[in-house]
């Protein structure tokens, strides 16, 4: 579904210059949990950002589907990334309901606060509320609320769990793999926990240096990908 052929991402600043993707190709298959790890700096979320059309390949190329991918706007509707720390990447001063709403506002749709919040498994009773006034793990559920209102088929985690405590994890780990069996979802996990993607990933491709070095086909959750009864072939 996702190809990436010898994608190569180069940072040219006045003296220095920094090859942070280096002649990267793999395929993501549709409905998969590709993870990918990888020390600090080798180069993981400049390749989320290449995925997301936020940067541009110096060398190589982006497929999704058939189509060869482009910076545009069309492409919130493919591709949405839930970050790290959800304090910052959601607006300080705008309410649970703006902020899940805010993306169908932009795209001129229907507005289903209730209906996402449902799917996130919070209480209508939050919408009111700012992003400071919400725990953590409440906080990632209303990312994930968010990056799922243009119901896009593929979703970037990038170190999505990695600022929560461990049992708020595997509630957030749950649902993720909930969303992703009931929705037919397609994720790229990107970790520093392999012991996590592990029991998560389809497969696992390590980073190193922006090259991938090895990928490991199978992941010990394999036997839990059996999609999960949220309404057969509605997508929420
Ligand atoms: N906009 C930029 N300009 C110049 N260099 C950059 C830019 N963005 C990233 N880099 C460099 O590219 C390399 C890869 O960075 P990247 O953020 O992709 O790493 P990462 O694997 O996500 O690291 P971490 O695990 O710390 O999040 C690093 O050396 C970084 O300093
Ligand atoms: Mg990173």
């Amino acid at each position: 579904m996702i190809r990436l052929c010898n994608v190569t991402k180069t940072f040219r600043n006045r003296k220095k210059e920094t090859v942070a993707v280096r002649n990267v190709s793999f395929t993501i298959h549709r409905g998969e949990i590709f993870s990918l790890v990888g020390e600090n700096g080798c180069g993981k979320s400049t390749l989320a950002k290449l995925l997301l059309g936020l940067l541009s390949p110096t060398e190589g190329e982006i497929f999704f589907g058939e189509k060869r991918l482009e910076r545009k706007r069309e492409l919130a509707l493919e591709a949405q990334i839930i970050f790290q720390d959800s304090l910052s990447s959601l607006h300080p001063r705008m309410r649970v309901k703006d902020l899940i709403d805010e993306p169908l506002r932009i795209w001129k749709r229907a507005s289903r606060v209730d209906e996402l919040l449902d799917l996130v498994a919070l209480p209508s009773s939050l919408k009111e509320r700012y992003p400071h006034e919400l725990s953590g793990g409440q906080r990632q559920r209303v990312s994930i609320a968010r990056a799922l209102s243009l119901n896009p088929p593929f979703l970037i985690l990038d170190e999505a769990l990695s600022s929560l405590d461990l049992i708020t994890q595997a509630q957030i780990a749950r649902l993720l793999k909930e969303l992703h069996s009931g929705l037919g979802l397609t994720y790229l996990c990107i970790s520093h926990d392999w012991e996590f993607v592990e029991s998560f990933s389809h497969r696992i491709a390590t980073m190193k240096k922006g090259e991938i070095v090895r990928i490991t086909p199978k992941g010990k959750g394999d036997e839990e990908t059996e999609p999960l009864a949220l309404g057969g072939e509605q997508r929420f």
